[in-house]
């Protein structure tokens, strides 16, 4: 039944009916679904696409890039350069923003994208994804690094594809977070889950476990209460997830609610977190604002954050409301002294370790 059903294209055209370059806005938009289809393809062709496996080279990150990882940014790169759409690009796999070669007519947007996240879950078989962030040049010119360098809150579009059992679309404009599914019969993203709204509350939380020595006081304590459920502070008991791919974690958290954090730990003190503020954490916290949830370092707005570097990192708590402002919370008692102190349930008196000390 075809009748009826909204493609991704005609959504967006409804979205930004109005001045010219929201027209531009929607066509660049299109552009970036039409990369992220032929992602999905190559993804969806596993070993047989000859695309699994590392290349022996590194990112600016010093990961080592896997074969789709750089497959995939050819792929977002040839699909939105040519159109007069963009002013610019940037992507995860590039230490600096891309050259855009001069015979391509210049837009007004600027393009920042990871075009292959969690890729290590490639070889596995796990749930992958794209995230891309779009901001508009405020001048005219090429565009100069400090044109990148803008929070998050200054986006004026932003989303990510899942490549998992269903490619899904997840996007904003600023109006709201939409979710399309691809049909793969006839090649269209349609709008299947419209306003996504993410709830308050959750029981439920992401983050990987085995970093817990290195995590903040605040962290600790906060996945502490959680892990004590109903005989805890917290009176109930929480469940925990771990994909390993931010895309396939938060789209959980779009889905059903929860919580995903990677926050800040000192396991490699050069790094302040291990999310990527342009192309992950801005684009991700915007769709998750717009969907009711919010998005903190722990100790500020992730869309506030004024960047410093196109690469930079920094630590990410997403989800449901209420619980990352308990985050925040928990966050500002320890800076000012104010927090309980906290004992690790392995030295509570019952414990192993137990010395009679009580948290
Ligand atoms: O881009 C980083 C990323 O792959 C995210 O998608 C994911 O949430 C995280 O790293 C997984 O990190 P770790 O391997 O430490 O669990």
């Amino acid at each position: 039944m075809l009748q009826g059903r909204t493609t991704v294209s005609k959504f967006l055209i409804e979205q930004l009916r109005g001045a010219d370059d929201q027209a531009d806005l929607a066509a660049l938009l299109v552009d970036v679904t039409a990369a992220v289809k032929a992602i999905a393809a190559m993804t969806a062709k596993g070993a047989l696409g000859g695309f699994l496996g590392s290349l022996g080279t590194e990112n600016v990150q010093g990961e080592t890039q896997k074969k789709l990882d750089v497959l995939s940014n050819e792929a977002m790169i040839q699909s939105c350069e040519w159109g007069g759409l963009v002013a610019g690009m940037a992507s995860e796999e590039l230490d600096e923003p891309y050259a855009l070669p001069e015979q391509f007519e210049r837009g007004a947007y600027l393009l920042v994208f990871d075009p292959l996240d969690g890729s290590s879950n490639i070889d596995v078989n796990v749930s992958v994804g794209t995230i891309f962030s779009v901001l508009r040049m405020t001048r005219l010119g090429e565009p100069q690094m400090a044109d990148y360098l803008r929070p998050g809150l200054e986006q004026v579009a932003a989303g990510y594809a899942i490549y998992g059992p269903a490619t899904m679309l997840v996007l904003t404009v600023g109006k709201g977070t939409h979710g399309f599914t691809l049909d793969r019969e006839i090649g269209n993203f349609i709008l299947t889950h419209p306003d996504l709204r993410i709830p308050e509350d959750t029981s439920e939380f992401a983050i990987n476990a085995s970093n817990e020595r290195f995590w903040e006081p605040p962290v600790q304590r906060y996945v502490a209460e959680c892990k004590a459920g109903k005989t805890g502070d917290r009176g109930r008991d929480f469940n925990t997830r771990w994909i390993a791919s931010m895309v396939a974690d938060v789209h959980r958290i779009l889905m059903r609610g929860g919580i995903f954090m990677y926050p800040r730990d000192t396991k490699d003190p050069a790094r302040p977190g291990r999310l990527r503020l342009l192309y992950e954490a801005n684009p991700i916290g915007m769709i998750i604002e717009q969907a009711g949830g919010a998005a903190s370092t722990g100790r500020q707005r992730i869309l506030e954050v004024q960047p410093e570097s196109l690469h930079q990192r920094v630590p990410v708590m997403l989800g449901s409301k209420n619980e990352i402002e308990r985050l925040e919370r928990y966050h500002r008692e320890y800076d000012s002294g104010l927090d309980k102190p906290f004992v690790s349930p392995l030295f509570k008196d019952r414990s192993l370790f137990g010395d009679g000390v009580r948290a």
